[in-house]
């Protein structure tokens, strides 16, 4: 029996309102309407670990190590029981985030990246990503009052200098997306780069 051609995994990253889930939902929808079978998924994700994620441990209190553990441990269990078996029923897999948030956001926490790098050995690696990269500044125009700590501004530029580290010491192989451009250019340049996978 001739073996179905595996999911081509598609990952949106950048830090936090720089349009990501409106891109991944635009992608989502631009494919599907052009006849693919897509799996559109998030980190965290909504698996029992997932959802402790979302709704107890990022509000804090757990130490970053911990955190860190669980953000391991919830793509582990989401690669098992949600990806593996849709890489041969789907011909595309758009996740909102993957180990490359933990990459950069855990060691802003103080857990020491290789060993983030360590815990995330067997994570699987996207056959492209997409870096939406926004200046601190269109972040705070974007994000309005909080006291969110994810939402703070040092935070969110220490954020930004994670991603183009990524880049730049360990070479991974982002596409960099202007994030401050119309929302629709953005997604003609994403969706120009997946249908040549
Ligand atoms: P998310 O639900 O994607 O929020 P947003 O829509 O703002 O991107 O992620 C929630 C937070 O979790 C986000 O601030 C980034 C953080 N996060 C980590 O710290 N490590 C990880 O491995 C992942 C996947 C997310």
């Amino acid at each position: 029996m001739e073996d179905k051609k595996l999911a081509n995994y598609v990952v949106l990253e950048g830090m936090d309102g720089s349009g990501k889930s409106t891109q991944a939902k635009l992608l989502v929808d631009f494919l599907k309407e052009n006849g693919f079978k897509v799996l559109h998924v998030t980190e965290p994700s909504k698996n029992p670990i997932g959802m402790f994620l979302s709704e107890t441990i990022l509000k804090g209190g757990f130490s970053s190590e911990a955190t860190s553990l669980c953000f391991a441990a919830d793509r582990i269990v989401h690669f098992e029981d949600v990806i593996k078996p849709a890489m041969r029923e789907y011909d595309f897999i758009i996740s909102d985030r993957s180990f490359y948030s933990s990459l950069v956001y855990q060691p802003l926490f103080g857990t020491r990246f290789d060993w983030v790098k360590e815990i995330n050995r067997y994570a699987v690696k996207p056959d492209l990503t997409f870096l939406i990269d926004i200046p601190v500044e269109v972040f705070l125009e974007r994000r309005g009052e909080t006291d969110v700590i994810f939402e703070k501004e040092d935070f969110q530029k220490k954020v930004r200098q994670g991603y183009l580290g990524l880049v730049d010491k360990f070479k991974c192989d982002f596409v960099i997306i202007d994030g401050v451009k119309p929302v629709d250019v953005i997604h003609k340049e994403i969706r120009s780069k997946v249908v040549q996978l």
